[in-house]
């Protein structure tokens, strides 16, 4: 029997029971617990393989005081939860002393976002705690954006996968944190920094090179197809060079032809980053279930949600 089921009612019964399911969100799927539950948060780590140390995100309803979750809000949060929630986008606010350490991994932190998808609302009112939610796919690989994905990835691990759909946006929240309460992006993601900057002015972005920042998101290698991945602005020279061998190209708006092109993926035929972004995380999935042996992505416009699509892939890739 499959897992994929769009019964709320049992999904919240689920959850309060202390299982813990997968949750379609606007940015990808999730794989869901109550924060107040301990064995479900293990559980969470455990299925990811994810290590502890590597705290969660805690969803939200919409009507739930933000001061529920965080102790104190600086004035920028507020602006920002004003301008994006429901939305993408993820704050890190000291936590209120209810949020259990295991799901801030001991920090004094907490990752809070209110997602906008209209089933995963419903549940979380039906709820009387937030859930935490990593993204639903293994550590390090890439994040699941229709509920067949997380079915692929935990089929016999997990009793359900609440399915809304495809998620619309396509890639995970943009995370902001806030130090001596200035605003610092510590992920970049579905919200550009470009529309951040226009709601609350200039913004620092963390430093992305060291590889233990606060969003271990951030990790060098994350986002990864198991096939061999690179990244190029010059597709059709990379394809000639490793002519011979079973390619898979995903371009933004150009396409390309050679024998070696076993499937090519453009991701948006009209050039439009907020389509491209929506369809990369599921392109990436057909392209790896093809046994290629290679991968060949390019390299999208440096603006806009081009920067957060580059992010990805540059995790996703070895630079060629
Ligand atoms: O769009 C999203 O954000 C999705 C959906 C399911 O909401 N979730 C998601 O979760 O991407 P995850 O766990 O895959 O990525 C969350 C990132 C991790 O890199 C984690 O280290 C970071 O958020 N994070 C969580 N709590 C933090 C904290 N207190 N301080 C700094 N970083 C934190
Ligand atoms: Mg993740």
């Amino acid at each position: 029997m499959s897992i994929i089921s769009k019964d709320i009612s049992k999904a919240a019964q689920l959850l309060s029971a202390g299982d813990i399911i997968a949750i379609p969100t606007e940015t990808v799927y999730g794989l869901a617990g109550n924060i107040f539950n301990e064995n479900a948060i293990r559980q969470i780590f455990k299925t990811k393989e994810r290590p502890l140390f590597n705290p969660l995100i805690v969803h939200i309803a919409k009507n739930r005081a933000l001061t529920t979750v965080a102790r104190h809000v600086p004035e920028k949060a507020q602006q920002l939860a004003d301008a994006f929630w429901p939305g993408p986008l993820t704050l890190v606010l000291k936590k209120q002393d209810v949020i259990p350490d295991i799901v801030t991994a001991g920090k004094d932190t907490v990752a809070v976002r209110v997602p906008n998808h209209n089933v995963t609302q419903d549940l979380l009112k039906r709820l009387d705690f937030p859930i935490a939610a990593p993204s639903a796919n293994p550590f390090g690989s890439i994040s699941p954006t229709k509920a067949a994905h997380v079915d692929h990835y935990f089929k016999t691990k997990i009793k359900m996968v609440l399915d809304g759909g495809a998620c619309h946006k396509g890639i995970e929240s943009t995370i902001i944190g806030f130090e001596d309460d200035q605003p610092i992006i510590y992920r970049l993601g579905a919200i550009s920094l470009e529309a951040i900057e226009k709601a609350i002015g200039k913004i620092a972005l963390k430093n992305t090179d060291n590889n233990t920042p606060n969003a271990p998101g951030m990790l060098d290698r994350h986002y990864a197809p198991s096939t061999p991945t690179i990244r190029s602005n010059r597709i059709m020279e990379d394809v000639l060079k490793h002519k011979g061998k079973r390619i898979g190209v995903l371009t933004f708006m150009q396409v390309v032809q050679h024998e070696s092109i076993e499937k090519h993926i453009v991701l948006s035929k009209s050039g439009h980053l907020e389509e491209a972004m929506a369809q990369l995380y599921d392109a990436l999935h057909q392209l790896d279930s093809l046994n290629l042996d290679l991968i060949i992505t390019e390299i999208f416009p440096d603006h806009d949600l081009g920067k957060s699509i580059n992010d990805r892939l540059k995790r996703a890739t070895y630079s060629s």
